[in-house]
């Protein structure tokens, strides 16, 4: 199969287009024609990227791109409730090889039926950005109707949306971006805009229930005098991940696969709640471009096999 391959620690300077073994579907696994894998510019520093989780350094060549949509190509012997044919999205353990490949493995529990309404392009930007914000606001910080949410990096893919999921929870939605974004972020349903680049929010922006971070440092840091008391501060901001501070280490955490979750967004995006912000679409022949081309907003898209 044709597949984007890092064979080495590095950049984006260090992926080649080339060929590998299609991979074999073994016991509960689906292996996946991939259609489409978004981009996340982080992956070449996350721990898992190069590593197993015992520690020790992952085999090359390493594959990336863990989220993705695309059809059921076949199952292993043990593999229940997916069928061959499916069209799918989903996301992977971090530990394996990922997406950016003609094929991917990947298992039930992490993947679901895509949403209808959105070709595969547009259903690959969906998995880890729409799981962090529902993770974060949900599951984490356990936002209510009627609270007040400070979402920060709102232009964002993460913070897209957390908006949209914020606003359908019916809570008053505060949110931080830039002067360009904030026509984009009010229409996601954003209730007020503050262009973090004029205004120091923290001096607009008091008592609310939660904060959700995805920008990090000195944002963060001004972000806890925001909260009422007994508010709560979620962090997904890549620097959070081993810092110091302990109540950083306790406000921050990292995106899971789940099933149900994948299934409740599509359904969601089908009923015209939510949608994906894709950026720009790039070839594989592109793949560096498309990690070195920071979009203006939402998730740059590989596309692997044309619908
Ligand atoms: N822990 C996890 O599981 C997890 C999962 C996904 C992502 N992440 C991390 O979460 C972070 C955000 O990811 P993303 O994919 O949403 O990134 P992204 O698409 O690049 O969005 C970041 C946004 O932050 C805004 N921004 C920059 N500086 C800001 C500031 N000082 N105040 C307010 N907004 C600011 C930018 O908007 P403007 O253009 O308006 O400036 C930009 O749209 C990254 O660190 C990523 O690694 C973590």
């Amino acid at each position: 199969m044709k597949a984007i391959r890092l064979d080495q620690v590095g950049g984006p300077e260090s992926l080649l287009y080339g060929d590998m073994l299609k991979p074999v579907a073994r016991d509960n696994q689906v292996l996946v024609q991939v259609y489409a894998t978004a981009i996340t510019r982080t992956e070449f520093e996350w721990y898992p990227t190069f590593h197993t989780p015992e520690g020790g350094i992952r085999p090359f060549p390493i594959i990336l791109g863990h989220e993705f949509s695309g059809v059921v190509e076949a199952v292993g012997p043990d593999c229940m409730g997916v069928q061959v044919g499916d069209r799918i999205y989903g996301l992977s353990d971090w530990f394996i090889n990922g997406a950016q490949a003609e094929y991917c493995l990947t298992v039930p529990a992490n993947i679901a039926p895509k949403p209808v309404t959105l070709d595969h392009t547009e259903a690959a930007a969906v998995p880890i950005s729409a799981l962090t914000a529902w993770q974060a606001l949900i599951d984490h910080a356990h936002l209510q109707a009627g609270q007040r949410v400070l979402i920060h990096g709102a232009a964002g893919s993460v913070g897209s949306f957390a908006v949209q999921l914020a606003r359908h929870q019916n809570a008053q939605v505060i949110a931080t971006a830039s002067v360009a974004n904030i026509d984009f972020v009010k229409a996601l349903g954003a209730d007020e805009v503050v262009d973090y680049q004029v205004t120091p929010f923290e001096t607009v922006v008091g008592d609310v229930d939660v904060v959700l971070d995805t920008v990090g440092g000195d944002t963060r840091g001004r972000s806890w005098g925001a909260l009422r008391t007994g508010g709560r501060l979620v962090t997904v901001a890549a620097d959070a991940e081993g810092a110091k501070e302990q109540r950083v280490r306790d406000a921050f955490f990292i995106v899971e696969p789940n099933r149900n979750q994948l299934m409740d967004l599509a359904r969601l995006i089908d009923t015209d709640v939510i949608r994906p912000v894709v950026g720009a679409v790039f070839s594989m022949e592109n793949v560096r471009q498309a990690h070195e081309q920071k979009p203006v907003r939402g998730k740059n898209v590989l596309r692997i096999t044309e619908e």
